[in-house]
């Protein structure tokens, strides 16, 4: 870390921004100026007790771990720690996110060939982050180049190693991808492959089934977010 990265206790001083209120089951989200750099606090503070200390608290321990996890990947923020267990402090990418960017313009196939490469990346470290199809998850950064946040969710190999646990996860990981494509068909449909939309469109009875499978597992867990 170099002389201008914060840590805890300058996010702590530093001076706040609220970018987006608490909901009842949703942290607020900060930027926080410090030593120079602004810093996105994904916050739970102001959540209710019971939910602060056990979905809060676990949820920022989870995406605590995915960052470690993802450290020095280009398209990943920086993680710059835990506050109190019921923050999350991660470097800010100045851009948006592509929540109804389609409206305003068009990304071109090479941005959504990068995003399949950073998700390739991510996976080969061994995380699945499993919330891709939401795109206000998906940030155009004013480089132009595309950035993952939000690993609340995300689940990791090692979980998942035992034998029907491995299908599942391999299916998080394919669903990763088509969440690129499902983008990607807002963006450029054009450029969307054969192949890519076979893919989008394929389902043997097997997959239907861990499908099934995943999907209960998938509300359990947002039940827990
Ligand atoms: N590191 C970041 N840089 C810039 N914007 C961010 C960053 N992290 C989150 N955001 C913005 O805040 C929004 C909510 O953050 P997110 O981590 O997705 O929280 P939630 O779990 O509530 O969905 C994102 O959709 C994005 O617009
Ligand atoms: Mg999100």
């Amino acid at each position: 870390m170099d002389d201008t990265t914060p840590d805890i206790a300058d996010i702590r001083q530093g001076s706040r921004f609220l970018l987006r209120e608490s909901s009842s089951t949703r942290p607020a989200i900060w930027r926080v100026e410090a030593r120079g750099t602004r810093v996105v606090v994904k916050d739970f503070r102001n959540n209710g007790f019971v939910f602060r200390n056990t979905v809060g608290r676990f949820l920022i321990w989870r995406e605590s771990k995915a960052y470690r996890r993802l450290k020095g990947i280009q398209g990943i923020p920086k993680c710059y720690g835990v506050i109190d267990g019921i923050s999350l402090a991660v470097e800010e990418i100045p851009g948006r996110s592509l929540e109804n960017l389609e409206q305003e313009l068009r990304l071109s196939p090479s941005f959504f060939d990068e995003l399949r490469n950073l998700i390739g990346r991510c996976h080969q470290r061994g995380l699945a982050h499993c919330d891709l199809k939401r795109a206000p998850n998906t940030l155009l950064g004013e480089d132009g180049r595309p950035y993952i946040v939000d690993w609340a969710a995300s689940i990791s190999e090692r979980e998942f190693r035992f034998p029907v646990l491995r299908l599942i996860y391999r299916r998080f990981l394919l669903d990763d991808r088509l969440a690129v494509v499902k983008l990607k068909l807002r963006h450029a449909p054009e450029a969307v492959t054969p192949e890519e939309k076979a893919c989008y469109a394929y389902r043997s009875s097997g997959e239907k089934l861990i499908r099934g499978i995943r999907d209960r597992l998938r509300e359990i867990l947002q039940k827990a977010a």
